[in-house]
């Protein structure tokens, strides 16, 4: 016997609405189904102007974040719940439904010159060799998809803030933990207010990668 679920799903257009509304959907619940299934199952079913963003379907894209009964995911990893509210990453930010505008994010990062920086290459030989315990701190680091369901997670990330949020610090140490780096990226630490987090571990708690953001900006606070 079909088993029938609920989902209230947050709806904003921000072209052409003045506040946000929820709307009430019901879906054919199966266990195994992912918030992603539901989604496309009311995109294709009950309403063609559900926005959303997804595209891999397998946890590696980042796309698909979004706010499941209070707990930001990956809508695509994430177990669909019989009764759901879905809601965006940010609220404030929102273009429309669960798609939010990534232009502070993208201005944060963008400062962070996430490239290797050497001026002298002269002498080296390759493969360059990286010590073992370096190679784990990037390679946790570079585990990361962008997806922001830390930053989501995290009280201290708001649009307005210098704070620059668990997922800049991940990016940032994937640059910071590579000897090969000649950029001392200490004054990026600084303006990005890193002394602020206060090791709630929020953003540990929902990373569907097992990044441990917190985790990295304590290891980032002590080598600093
Ligand atoms: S650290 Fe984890 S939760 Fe944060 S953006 Fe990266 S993958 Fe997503
Ligand atoms: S541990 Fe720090 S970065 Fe992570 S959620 Fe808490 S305050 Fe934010
Ligand atoms: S669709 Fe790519 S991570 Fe979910």
């Amino acid at each position: 016997m079909m088993v029938q679920g609920k989902v209230n799903i947050f709806r904003f257009d921000r072209e052409h609405d003045i506040k946000p509304r929820y709307e009430k959907f019901d879906f054919p619940f199966e266990s195994g189904m992912t918030i992603l299934d539901v989604l496309i199952y009311v995109r294709d079913h009950c309403d063609n102007t559900l926005s959303f963003s997804y595209c891999c379907r397998n946890r590696h894209c980042g796309l698909c974040g979004v706010v499941a009964n209070g707990v930001p995911c990956l809508a695509c990893h994430e177990a669909a719940e019989q009764e759901l509210t879905i809601e965006p990453l940010d609220k404030q930010t929102v273009v429309r439904d669960l798609i939010i505008d990534q232009s502070v994010y993208n201005s944060r990062v963008e400062k962070l010159r996430l490239f290797l920086c050497r001026e002298n290459i002269d002498g080296v030989v390759l493969p360059e060799y990286i010590n073992v315990e370096d190679f784990e701190q990037i390679k946790v680091a570079s585990r990361c998809v962008e997806c922001k369901c830390c930053d989501a997670a995290c009280p201290l990330n708001r649009a307005d803030s210098h704070f620059l949020g668990p997922s800049g610090f991940v990016l940032l140490a994937r640059h910071f933990f590579d000897p090969r780096d000649e950029l001392d990226r200490n004054y990026l630490l600084k303006n990005g207010q890193i002394e602020q987090c206060v090791h709630c571990g929020r953003c540990s708690n929902v990373c569907p990668h097992n990044v441990d953001p917190e985790g990295v900006i304590s290891r980032l606070q002590e080598c600093r």
